[in-house]
């Protein structure tokens, strides 16, 4: 009878390794393979010290390798007695189709658990200094796809925009166009945006600026970088650290100031 593996599904944060679970930790030093997707930081696929290690992301909407072979690779390597870690960024079931690749293992019967990360749909803002929700300014944050703009229109019909938090992930390519949906869904031209590119990493930029500003301009500095966007009251707030000198447990600088300040109309 052949030994069967196991897979860990990880989070693995946003980006600074200081950021990762103890046990994001601990399911690296022991993998023998690491499956890892893109935003996921070398510093932290590196601490699988042992372990054979594949990128399989995507970019650009370019897969490296198809769903299905992923879910096949985790598989046979799991069948053939090895402990696998499946690395993605953030938390893998935040559109991370972490989902999915559990749907798999449970179906092929390959014991596997589940190592929740510090989505960047929470922490990209915390570090920009933004609370995603705030007593008495918004009870709610809703988490969106603006991957593509028609489901996202769909997505925020009947959102009010003066309670809640819209936070707003893999919209990069089309920021302005996504703003203009918002405005004609009648959310203020006023309402507050933040967007957020490379949260915890020494890249970090934070744009501040309104809906309005982020209809008609280029925000995004001139560089690739994952970026994010959070519109609603919180965004106007900067609560970030009095001490500028701070660094992350990493040795990594989490908060530079602004690159920009937007026009707040
Ligand atoms: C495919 S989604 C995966 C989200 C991930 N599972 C999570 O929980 O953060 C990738 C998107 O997450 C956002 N993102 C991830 N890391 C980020 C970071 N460090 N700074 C800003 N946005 C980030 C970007 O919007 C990016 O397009």
């Amino acid at each position: 009878v052949p030994t069967v593996g196991h897979v860990s599904l990880v989070g693995a944060g946003p980006g600074d390794p200081g950021l990762l679970t103890r046990r994001a930790v601990a399911r690296l030093r022991r993998a023998d393979l690491v499956l890892y997707d893109a935003l996921v930081d070398e510093r932290v696929v590196r601490l699988a010290r042992r372990a054979q290690r594949f990128y399989v992301g995507k970019r650009a909407g370019h897969a490296a390798i198809a769903q299905k072979d992923i879910h096949a690779a985790m598989i046979g390597a799991a069948q053939r007695g090895r402990r696998v870690v499946r690395l993605k960024g953030g938390d893998p079931f935040v559109f991370g189709r972490g989902g999915e690749e559990a749907l798999a293992l449970l179906q092929a019967g390959i014991p596997f658990d589940i190592v929740p990360g510090v989505t960047s749909a929470v922490a990209a803002p915390a570090l920009a200094g933004i609370p995603v929700t705030h007593r008495g300014v918004s009870g709610a944050r809703v988490v969106v796809s603006g991957h593509d703009t028609a489901a996202f229109s769909e997505m925020i019909r009947g959102l009010r925009p003066d309670a809640l938090t819209l936070v707003v992930l893999m919209g990069r390519s089309h920021l302005p166009e996504l703003a203009g949906i918002l405005l004609r869904r009648d959310w203020p031209e006023s309402q507050p945006v933040a967007v957020i590119v490379d949260a915890s990493t020494s890249n970090q930029y934070v744009w501040r600026g309104t809906l309005k500003a982020l209809s008609e301009s280029n925000v995004l500095p001139d560089r690739d970088g994952a970026t994010m966007f959070v519109v609603g009251s919180v965004a106007a707030l900067a609560l970030e650290r009095a001490d500028d000198s701070a660094v992350a447990e990493s040795g990594t600088p989490v908060s530079p100031k602004p690159v920009h300040i937007g026009h707040r109309g």
